[in-house]
C-alpha cells in the first residue's frame, strides 16, 4: 500500500512534469508565431514607407496663375479674397502685391494669411494717371517672372472682386492660349502725342484698361521693353490742365506695346475685369468726364453682380466691334472680377457669395 501509494505519487509526478513541459512548448511556439506574424507586419510596414518615400510619383505641379495687386496701402478686401484662394486645393497661384515703399504685409496688417510677406521689397511710389503705374506693373511682373511655374500674369486693383470662384476662375483663363487686354484704336484727339513718332506710329496706338492677363510670352514682352516704356516716360503724362494732353499712360501702354511688337493675334482684345463707368454725375474732367463707379455698401446687392454676370458682349464703339465673349469655344460670361468696392460693399457681398 505504501509502496503503491508511492509509486503513484511518483507517477503523478512524472504526468505533472510533462503537463509543464507540453505547457511550456506551446507556449513557447506562440511567442514564435506571434514573433513571426509581428516581424511580417514590420517588414511590410518598412516596405510600404521605403516604396512611399522613393517610389512614389512626386506631386503633380500645376501651372499657376500669378495675381498681381496693386494697392495704395492695405489690400481693404483681404477677406473676400481669402475665402477665394481657399477654393484652390492644387497650390494652382501666387501672389505679389505692389504697395508703397516700406509697407509691410504681417499680422497687422491683414487678416488674411495669404498676403504675409507678399509685398515686393523694391516697390516704388505711384502717382496714379502716371507712368509710375507702368514701372509698378513692370516690377510686379519682373519678380513674378521668377517663378518658372507661373503662367498667367493677372493685374488687380485694391478694390477689385472675384465673382466666381477659384476653380472656374483659373480654368477660364487657362482655357486660352491667349492674354486677355481690353484693346482699341484710340482716335480721341489729345490722347496720342505726336512727339512719340516714329516710335510709336498713331497706327498703333491703343487704349484699353490697365487690369489685363498676361501670358508668359507677353510678361517677358512688357519686362523687356525698352522701346515703348521710355516714350511713355518721356510724352505720356498726366495733364496739368483739362485742355492739354491727357495721355493716360497705365491705360494705353500694355495694349500699344502689344499692337507694337505685332502681337495682337495672340491677344483676346477684352479684360475680364468689370469697371462701371459713370459719365453723368462726373465732376472730374481728367477723364473726359468719366470716373469709374465705386459701390458702396447699399450698392451691394446680389442683383448688381448678376448684372455684372450677366454681361456677355462688349461694344467697342471706336472700331464697330462687337466681342461676344467664350470661353472654351463656348457662349461664357465676360468678366471674372469687378471693381470698385469698398469694404463694408465687399464683406456684404461675402456673406451672400460662395467661393469654396
Ligand atoms: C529683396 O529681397 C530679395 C530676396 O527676396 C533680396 O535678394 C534683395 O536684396 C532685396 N532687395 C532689397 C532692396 O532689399
Ligand atoms: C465653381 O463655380 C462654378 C460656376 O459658378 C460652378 O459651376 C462650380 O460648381 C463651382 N465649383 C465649386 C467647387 O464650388
Amino acid at each position: 500500500m505504501k509502496r503503491r501509494s508511492s509509486s503513484f505519487s511518483h507517477k503523478s509526478q512524472q504526468y505533472r512534469w510533462r503537463r509543464n513541459l507540453f505547457a511550456l512548448l506551446l507556449f513557447g511556439l506562440c511567442c514564435f508565431f506571434t514573433l513571426l506574424i509581428f516581424e511580417a507586419q514590420y517588414t511590410r510596414i518598412k516596405l510600404f514607407a521605403s516604396l512611399y518615400r522613393h517610389n512614389s510619383p512626386p506631386l503633380p505641379q500645376f501651372p499657376k496663375i500669378a495675381f498681381l495687386f496693386i494697392a495704395r496701402n492695405r489690400l481693404p478686401l483681404d477677406i473676400v479674397w481669402d475665402a477665394f484662394f481657399q477654393g484652390d486645393e492644387d497650390n494652382k497661384f501666387s501672389i505679389f502685391v505692389h504697395s508703397r515703399p516700406g509697407f509691410l504685409f504681417n499680422k497687422a496688417t491683414t487678416k488674411s494669411v495669404y498676403f504675409l510677406n507678399r509685398q515686393l521689397n523694391d516697390s516704388i511710389q505711384v502717382d496714379w494717371g502716371g507712368s509710375s503705374m507702368i514701372e509698378a506693373e513692370r516690377i510686379l511682373l519682373r519678380h513674378a517672372l521668377e517663378d518658372p511655374s507661373n503662367e498667367r500674369f493677372l493685374f488687380l486693383s485694391d478694390s477689385c472682386l472675384p465673382l466666381y470662384n477659384f476653380s472656374y476662375t483659373y480654368d477660364y483663363i487657362m482655357s486660352t492660349s491667349t492674354s486677355f487686354v481690353d484693346s482699341f484704336s484710340d482716335t480721341k484727339e489729345g490722347r496720342y502725342n505726336p512727339k512719340m513718332h516714329p516710335v510709336i506710329p498713331v497706327h498703333n496706338w491703343r487704349k484699353g484698361s490697365q487690369w489685363a492677363v498676361l501670358t508668359r510670352k507677353h510678361a517677358h514682352i512688357v519686362v523687356r521693353d525698352d522701346s515703348v516704356f521710355p516714350m511713355f516716360q518721356l510724352h505720356c503724362k498726366p495733364a496739368e490742365g483739362w485742355k492739354e494732353h491727357n495721355c493716360i499712360p497705365d491705360e494705353h501702354y500694355v495694349q500699344t506695346l502689344l499692337a507694337q511688337e505685332g502681337l495682337e493675334g495672340e491677344i483676346t482684345r477684352r479684360g475680364v475685369t468689370h469697371t462701371s463707368w459713370d459719365v453723368k454725375s462726373s465732376k472730374v474732367r481728367e477723364r473726359q468726364g468719366w470716373h469709374p463707379v465705386t459701390y458702396k455698401l447699399a450698392d451691394a446687392t446680389p442683383s448688381l453682380i448678376q448684372s455684372i454676370k450677366d454681361i456677355d458682349n462688349i461694344n467697342y464703339e471706336t472700331e464697330y466691334r462687337k466681342e461676344w465673349c467664350t470661353s472654351k469655344g463656348k457662349p461664357a460670361p465676360c468678366f471674372l472680377f469687378a471693381r470698385k468696392f469698398t469694404r463694408p460693399a465687399a464683406l456684404r457681398l461675402l456673406n451672400m457669395a460662395s467661393y469654396t
